[in-house]
C-alpha cells in the first residue's frame, strides 16, 4: 500500500531517506531533523557515507531508525538505476521486519517521484502464491509505504498502472493448467465488473466453428480445454472517434504441438499468454485511470497441446480471412492464433488502427535480448508515438525492419501463406510480415515481448523473478499520450 503526505515525520518503523553524492556532501539535506543532519555529517567525515551509488547505510537513533541510501551523481543517474538501487534499499534484510516504511526521495520531480512509485511497487513484487514457508522477504509489497510528497493526481496514476502491470505479471506467473481459457475469462469480467460503457463479444468453440475461425481452431484442437476469442469493446469517446485494437496472444501453454520443443525450451511457456496478460492489465488500467478513448481488447486465447488430435505439419489451414495457410511448424502457432484474430476484428470492428502484442518468436531474444521489446510496422508515425511512450516508461522497444523482400520468406507452394519463414533467417520480421498480411491495410504495430516478458535468471533492472508485465506501461503511456 502506498500513500503520500507533504513533510517528513520518521515516525514509521524504517525511514529509507535516498541522498545524491552532491546532497551528501554539501549538506543541503531537504529534511529538518538535525539529529538526522549530525549523523549525516558525521558518516561524510568519516568517509562511511559519501552518497556513491548503491551505498546503503543504517542509523538506528533515538526515535527512529534510518537507511541512508546513497544514488551517486543525480545529474548523471538513469531512472533505471534509480529504481534499481531503491528496490534493493526495499528489499534489504534492514527493512525485513518493518511494517510501516516513510520514504525521503532527493528530488521531488515528477520522473524521480514516479520512478521510486514504481521502485517500491513493481520492485517488490513477487509471486508467493504457492511458497507456504520462509517467504518473509517476498512479501515486501505487503507493508505500508509513505512516502513524504506533496500528494499529486500523477502519482496516483503511476500507482494504478502499476497494480495494472502486477495483475499482468500474476496472470503470467500462474500455472498454466489453472490460467485457462475459462478461467482468464472470469478475470476479465471480473476487471470490467459494473463498469458502463463497456460491452463484451466472446467466441468460444462453438461460436469459433460457426464463423470459421480456422487457424485458431485448429491450434487449439489437441487441448482439453476450449479456445476463446475475448473482444472487450470500450466506449471512452464518441462513436466517432476511431478504435484502437489491442491484440495479445493467450497461449496458455505451448508444447510446440507435434513439432515437440525440447528440454530447455518447454519449461517457461507457461508464459506464452503474455500478450493476453498485458492486454488485460492495460484493460484495468484504462478503467481505473477512465480513459477518453475508443479502445478494443482483444484476447486470443488457445492451449498449443499434444493429443491424437493436434493439428499437423504439412496441412493446410483456411484462415477466417479465407486466405489458405501451410502449416511449416505446429511450433509457430501464435501467428496463426493472432492471424484469425486480426481478420476477426477488421471485418467485424474496422478499428483505426491495431497494436498486437505477443511472445512470438524465439529469434527475438536472439536479436534484442532481454532488455527491449521488438516493434515491427510499417507506419512511421505509430513508430514514433510508441517509442516516445517507451522512452517515458522505461518499458522499452526496439524497432525492426519490415520490407516487401519479407514476402518471399512466407511463400508456400501449395497454399497462400505458410507458417514459417526461411530456416535461421529474420524469424522475428518474418512473423511480423505473415501478421501484417492479415491486418488488410489497417494501420498496425506489433510487438515482440518473447524477450522481455520474463525473467529466467533472476534479477533485471529492478524486476526480481519471473514476469515483469512488459508492454503494460507501454500500452498505458501510449494511450494517455496519443
Ligand atoms: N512461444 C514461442 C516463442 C517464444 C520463445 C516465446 C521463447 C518466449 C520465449 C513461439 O510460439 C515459437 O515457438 N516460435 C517458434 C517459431 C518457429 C517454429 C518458426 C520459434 O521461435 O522457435
Ligand atoms: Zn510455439
Ligand atoms: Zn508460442
Amino acid at each position: 500500500m502506498v500513500s503520500f503526505r507533504s513533510s517528513p515525520k520518521f515516525d514509521k518503523d524504517v525511514s529509507v531517506v535516498v541522498l545524491s553524492e552532491t546532497q551528501t556532501k554539501s549538506k543541503n539535506f531537504p529534511f529538518k531533523n538535525k539529529e538526522i543532519e549530525n549523523q549525516i555529517s558525521l558518516l561524510t567525515k568519516s568517509g562511511a557515507f559519501s552518497g556513491e551509488d548503491g551505498q546503503i547505510f543504517p542509523l538506528n537513533l533515538s526515535k527512529t531508525f534510518v537507511l541512508l541510501v546513497g544514488i551517486g551523481k543525480a545529474e548523471s543517474l538513469s531512472l533505471t538505476a534509480f529504481r534499481s538501487t531503491v528496490r534493493r534499499a526495499l528489499l534489504s534484510s534492514y527493512l525485513k521486519k518493518a511494517k510501516s516504511v516513510e520514504i525521503l526521495v532527493h528530488d521531488h520531480s515528477d520522473s524521480v517521484v514516479c520512478a521510486a512509485i514504481e521502485a517500491v511497487l513493481l520492485g517488490t513484487y513477487s509471486f508467493d502464491k504457492y511458497k507456504t514457508q520462509d517467504n518473509t522477504k517476498s512479501k515486501a509489497e505487503k507493508k505500508q509505504y509513505v512516502f513524504a510528497v506533496n500528494p499529486q493526481k500523477k502519482y496516483d496514476e503511476a500507482v494504478t498502472v502499476c497494480e495494472g502491470t502486477n495483475l499482468a505479471r500474476d496472470l503470467i506467473n500462474e500455472n498454466a493448467d489453472v490460467k485457462t481459457s475459462d478461467y482468464l475469462e472470469k478475470v476479465i469480467k471480473d476487471v470490467v465488473k459494473g463498469h458502463k460503457n463497456i460491452s463484451l463479444e466472446i467466441l468460444n468453440k462453438k461460436e469459433m466453428e460457426k464463423n470459421k475461425l480456422g487457424l485458431h481452431l485448429a491450434v487449439n484442437q489437441g487441448s482439453k480445454n476450449e479456445p476463446k476469442l475475448i473482444i472487450v469493446k470500450y466506449n471512452g469517446a464518441s462513436a466517432k472517434d476511431g478504435y484502437t485494437a489491442f491484440i495479445g496472444k493467450g497461449m496458455t501453454f505451448d508444447t510446440g504441438g507435434l513439432n515437440i520443443k525440447t528440454t530447455g525450451h518447454m519449461e517457461t511457456m507457461k508464459i506464452d499468454m503474455s500478450g493476453t496478460a498485458a492486454v488485460i492489465g492495460t484493460l484495468k488500467n484504462t478503467i481505473a485511470l477512465n480513459l477518453k478513448k475508443n479502445i478494443l481488447f482483444v484476447c486470443a486465447i488457445a492451449e498449443n497441446a499434444i493429443d491424437q488430435l493436434a493439428y499437423k505439419p504439412g496441412d493446410v489451414l483456411i484462415s477466417y480471412s479465407g486466405k489458405t495457410v501451410e502449416v511449416g511448424n505446429t511450433d509457430a502457432e501464435g501467428r496463426l492464433v493472432l492471424a484469425d484474430a486480426i481478420s476477426y476484428v477488421v471485418k467485424n470492428y474496422k478499428p483505426a488502427r491495431i497494436i498486437d502484442i505477443a511472445t512470438l518468436t524465439g529469434a527475438c531474444v536472439v536479436a534484442l535480448g532481454y532488455e527491449y521489446t521488438g516493434l515491427m510496422t510499417t507506419d512511421d508515425k505509430f513508430s514514433r508515438a510508441l517509442v516516445h511512450a517507451s522512452n517515458e516508461t522505461d518499458d522499452r522497444v526496439w524497432r525492426l525492419p519490415m520490407y516487401p523482400e519479407l514476402k518471399e520468406h512466407v511463400k508456400s507452394k501449395i497454399a497462400d501463406i505458410k507458417n514459417t519463414g526461411l530456416r535461421g533467417a529474420a524469424g522475428t520480421v518474418s512473423a511480423a510480415e505473415f501478421l501484417r498480411q492479415f491486418t488488410e491495410n489497417t494501420p498496425w504495430a506489433h510487438l515482440d515481448i518473447a524477450g522481455t516478458s520474463y525473467n529466467e535468471s533472476g534479477d533485471r533492472w529492478y524486476f526480481g523473478f519471473g514476469a515483469t508485465g512488459a508492454g503494460v506501461r507501454l500500452m498505458t503511456r501510449y494511450l494517455q499520450s496519443n
